[in-house]
């Protein structure tokens, strides 16, 4: 072609898209060698690939993974997949992303601690939880998320946490709600607790879903069903708007949500000239200590949903996942019968819970082989490195593009031989106590045991949690002498929603104490 022949606008087109083109080129090769330096200065190595079928998008991978968590082993073989691979960190291609999966815990220390202003909750977790939470203390990164923290945080001191009478009060509804010596699904008891404690603590006022057969008004199940929808957009991104074919429910649920919850913000809004002229308030209502540093309206509620959600099914699955265990271990029941005994039939204090070391140490154990919140990740805002998981020793740093994700697995990290030694798959509690016999001291563990998460964003309701799951096994300790399995599953199996639960809840029959 001659180009000299040419309109005169075609040939400044032409030269135009050149520029351009020259501009992209030097543009790539400016940040190629730019990054090029930052890993020869880091010293970063190569990260071992999972031998995917499908190298570019890893179809087989997501096929892989709906088939795993259909068959409830999804934790299972993403486990087995760090041990067949002889690593504990690699590199795979899911769809559109680029994910680095590592189950190290030098790794998760720099991104939840050390540089911490690094790394964000990513994309999804706000566009997918934003209908139903708006934007709270869970769902929010950088300036947003600090004011968020810093208003919440004073709301889990101990005083509020440790209000025992208000835990006795929804426990006395769960233990009448036993039929002793039949089949029951504490399970769903727990999710009742769970939710009637949080309400209370919250809003001032119970759900009281344990006592009342519809009475909570179907708050309980509208928060439910769009949980639901957002673990499904959250697990399979694009292809969650395939599964997700309740989007006109969804809607209504979240609406239904909004309208529940307002309704406490409104009363705690019209009691704001009372509250700011009482500071010491005879009784604590979570949304009004929120009233007294804001009036906005969508932000009390979008914080109140935020806690429930973060704190409603874990505790619930934390108790479950005891509770099975409990019904099928005799050796472990009789053990934390022992340790309860200590109380003498007393409902315990505040002091005495935490007092009672083999109950702390099979919450533990729970918390370590079945970790409510397993898999986890973070999006990298800026070109980074992580310490370990490169070269063939998978001991040298590694190189995070910016925009890239990094995921862990804690339900793999909390089942590493090499920490937890060659009965790491066993469950046993005693492992976290010192042995007065051989002297041996009991697990303490660093970032190796992750249940809460770490760093800047530790769980807040940590205390909250482990008052009331202890609180709750020790009156059902008191009150039944003893338990039986139900459920002829022998062992643990996942169930994934945005926690990760035993399947078959808890079915026991409980036997009252004599007397
Ligand atoms: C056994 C029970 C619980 C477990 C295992 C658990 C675990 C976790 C984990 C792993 C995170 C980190 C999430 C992330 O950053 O990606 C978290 C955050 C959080 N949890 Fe919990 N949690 C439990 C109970 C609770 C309870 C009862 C509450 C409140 C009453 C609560 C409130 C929160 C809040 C507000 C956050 C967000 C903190 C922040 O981002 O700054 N959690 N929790
Ligand atoms: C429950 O079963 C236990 C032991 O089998 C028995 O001693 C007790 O009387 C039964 N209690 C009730 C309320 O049925
Ligand atoms: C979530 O996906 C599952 C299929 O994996 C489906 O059965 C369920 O109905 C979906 N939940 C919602 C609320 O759309
Ligand atoms: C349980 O684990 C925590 C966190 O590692 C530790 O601080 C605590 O001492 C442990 N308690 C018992 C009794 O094992």
């Amino acid at each position: 072609m001659d180009v000299s022949k040419l309109p005169a606008t075609a040939k400044a087109g032409l030269g135009l898209a050149a520029f351009y083109l020259l501009y992209l080129l030097v543009a790539s090769i400016t940040l190629w060698s730019k990054r090029r330096a930052f890993k020869r200065e880091k010293g970063v190595m190569a990260v071992p690939w999972y031998q995917a079928a499908d190298p570019i998008f890893g179809i087989d991978v997501v096929r892989g993974n709906i088939k795993n968590l259909k068959e409830h082993k999804l934790l299972e073989r993403s486990h087995e997949r760090f041990d067949i691979m002889g690593v504990n960190t690699f590199q795979i291609n899911v769809l559109d992303r680029h994910i680095h999966v590592t189950r190290e815990p030098e790794n998760l220390k720099v991104i939840q601690a050390v540089d911490f202003k690094k790394w964000t909750l990513g994309r999804r977790r706000k566009i997918d939880f934003a209908p139903l939470l708006g934007s709270g203390i869970f769902t929010t990164d950088g300036a947003e998320w600090q004011h968020s923290r810093e208003m919440l945080r004073p709301n889990f001191v101990r005083s509020q946490v440790g209000d025992l009478a208000t835990f006795e009060n929804h426990i006395g509804h769960l233990i009448q709600a036993i039929q002793p010596n039949t089949t029951v699904d504490l399970s769903v008891l727990f999710f009742r607790l769970t939710i009637d404690s949080a309400t209370e603590f919250l809003f001032g006022e119970s759900t009281n879903s344990l006592t009342n057969s519809n009475g909570e008004g179907g708050f309980a199940e509208a928060f439910t069903s769009s949980q639901d929808y957002i673990a499904n957009s959250t697990r399979w991104g694009v292809l969650g708007k395939i599964l997700n074919t309740e989007q006109k429910q969804f809607e209504k649920n979240n609406k239904f949500c909004h309208d529940f919850v307002d309704y406490f913000v409104d009363k705690g809004l019209a009691r704001r000239t009372e509250l700011l002229s009482n500071p010491k308030p005879d009784r604590y209502v979570f949304i009004d200590e929120l009233v007294r540093q804001t009036t906005d309206r969508k932000r009390i509620r979008d914080e109140s949903l935020n806690i429930l959600l973060a704190g409603r099914d874990t505790t619930a699955s934390l108790l479950t996942n005891v509770w099975f265990i409990l019904s099928k271990r005799p050796d472990i029941w009789t053990a934390l019968q022992t340790d309860v005994a200590r109380l003498k039939g007393a409902k315990p204090t505040f002091e005495q819970l935490k007092d009672l070391k083999y109950l702390k140490a099979l919450l533990n154990e729970s918390l370590r082989l079945h970790p409510v919140v397993p898999l986890n990740s973070r999006e990298a805002t800026e070109d980074t490195t992580l310490p370990v998981g490169g070269g063939p020793s998978g001991r040298a740093p590694i190189f995070i593009k910016a925009g890239e994700i990094v995921s862990w697995n804690v339900y793999s990290l909390h089942r590493r031989k090499d920490f937890y030694g060659p009965d790491a798959e066993e469950f046993r509690p005693e492992r976290w106590l010192d042995d007065p016999e051989t002297g041996k001291k009991g697990l303490r563990p660093g970032w190796e045991y992750l249940p809460f998460n770490g760093g800047a964003r530790i769980c807040l309701g940590q205390q909250f949690a482990l008052t009331e799951a202890s609180y709750a096994t020790v009156r059902l300790c008191q009150t039944f002498a003893g338990i039986e399995s139900r459920d002829p599953e022998e062992h643990w199996q996942e169930f994934l929603t945005l926690t990760g639960v035993n399947l078959n809840g808890a079915k026991v029959a409980l036997t009252p104490r004599e007397g």
